[in-house]
């Protein structure tokens, strides 16, 4: 939908009266390489897309908050003092109360206020549809907050980026790491971010993608084991971390361990599974390393088979593929121009990534689709993906 319709659909659903109606937007998101490492203080790779949620908003003058998506026909209403009560209990929504009640912990006089959502970003695809969500709905109650108490400073995306992720700790209950918030906010088009997520150092790099396309292939399974699947891969990367502390006691988390120590001190982790998480870990952030420098260099070949060596570590170490994607993975591994596939997110379902030149795309989305659909009944989905840029208030 554009603005005007969801200006238009707003009025429809919660009247007019004469109040101005602000537009904020936030972006989701493609990792392009470093998975499941953000939690345990590594470097990461991810991109903002052009697919994002739109927030058309209206203060009000009471502490209610009523919220509502284009795409759904209920209306979530509660006054702002109750949010906390309705942890858990909501079908939707759960993003923005826990964004609020994070808002107010630091000190932000959130205001009641009128909602509605227009996601373009496909729900349970791995493309952080929630990231989206809570950084818009962060933008705007600060907004909003600065302003009503004369605060006239620029709203630190970074800090929009933390409140997010905490609001996905303390109310939605997955523990999830940085990546996805800041990428949110902090996108650039055509830029990767390049994001230590120890220090949240960042560089943006350019995506020189030259005569190739970014493609994601959703296999349409959501991910929705995923949650607690999720939180059982970090407190695996905990077990190993303490493990590996014994002999080197200097590690803050697992990304200051190099492949090298941990092919020395592996055997000091007992259990099989943990060792082979870990092996992920360690290798990822390597394989992390060496892309950005690839990638600086315009080497996206390189760059491609870095991208499948991080899918294979993820289906056969870190276990969060599932058959679709890795039979996506593998299908498209044996097209002519495609220089590199993998899963991106979460895992479980969602999306893969791949970069392919231009010429072979079309190839790609006939022959991957239709094996694709012969082999699992239901139909993937193709985007041909631009990178675009994060939050923002749209005047
Ligand atoms: C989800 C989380 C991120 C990150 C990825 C896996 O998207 O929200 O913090 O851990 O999974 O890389």
């Amino acid at each position: 939908m554009t603005v005007s319709e969801i200006k238009k659909q707003f009025l429809e659903v919660f009247g007019d009266n004469g109040e101005e109606l602000r537009v904020f937007a936030s972006p989701g998101r493609v990792n392009l390489i470093g998975e499941h490492i953000d939690y345990c203080g590594g470097p990461v790779m991810p991109a903002a897309l052009t697919m994002k949620t739109t927030l058309v908003a209206r203060k009000r003058n009471d502490d209610i908050l009523r919220l509502k998506a284009t795409d759904l026909d209920i209306i979530v209403e509660t006054k702002i003092s109750d949010a906390e009560s309705l942890k858990g209990k909501l079908k939707w929504g759960d993003y923005q109360l826990g964004v609020a009640l994070e808002l107010i912990k630091d000190g932000y006089e959130v205001c009641g206020c009128d909602l509605l959502y227009d996601d373009t970003v496909p729900h349970g695809g791995g493309l952080s549809s929630s990231a989206a969500i809570e950084v818009s709905t962060a933008l705007c109650f600060a907004t909003l907050a600065n302003e009503a108490k004369g605060i006239d400073k620029k709203i630190d995306m970074i800090e929009m980026a933390l409140i997010s992720q905490r609001a996905e700790h303390n109310f939605v209950g997955v523990k999830c790491g940085i990546m996805d918030q800041f990428a949110s906010a902090m996108g650039k088009a055509d830029h990767a971010i390049h994001l230590n997520c120890s220090t949240l150092d960042y560089e943006h790099i350019p995506l020189n993608l030259g005569a190739h396309k970014l493609v994601l292939t959703n296999t349409n399974v959501k991910h929705s084991l995923g949650s607690s699947k999720y939180n059982e891969r970090r407190g695996e990367c905990e077990e190993g971390l303490a493990a590996l502390k014994t002999a080197l006691p200097g590690a803050t988390c697992l990304a200051d361990i190099t492949e090298e120590q941990f092919n020395e001190h592996s055997y000091l982790i007992e259990n099989e599974t943990t060792r082979k998480r870990i092996k992920h870990v360690v290798g990822e952030c390597a394989r992390v390393k060496k892309s950005a420098e690839e990638l600086k260099k315009g080497n996206l070949a390189e760059f491609g088979k870095l991208m499948n060596l991080s899918h294979d570590s993820l289906q056969y170490d870190y276990e969060v593929t599932c058959p679709e994607l890795d039979f996506v993975a593998t299908a498209g591994r044996k097209i002519d121009g495609v220089l590199g596939i993998r899963m991106t997110g979460a895992g479980f379902g969602g999306c893969t990534v791949a970069i392919i030149s231009d010429d072979a795309v079309d190839t790609y989305i006939e022959t991957v689709g239709k094996a694709y659909i012969e082999k699992f009944g239901h139909e993937a989905s193709f985007y041909v993906t631009e990178i675009g840029d994060g939050g923002m208030e749209i005047l």
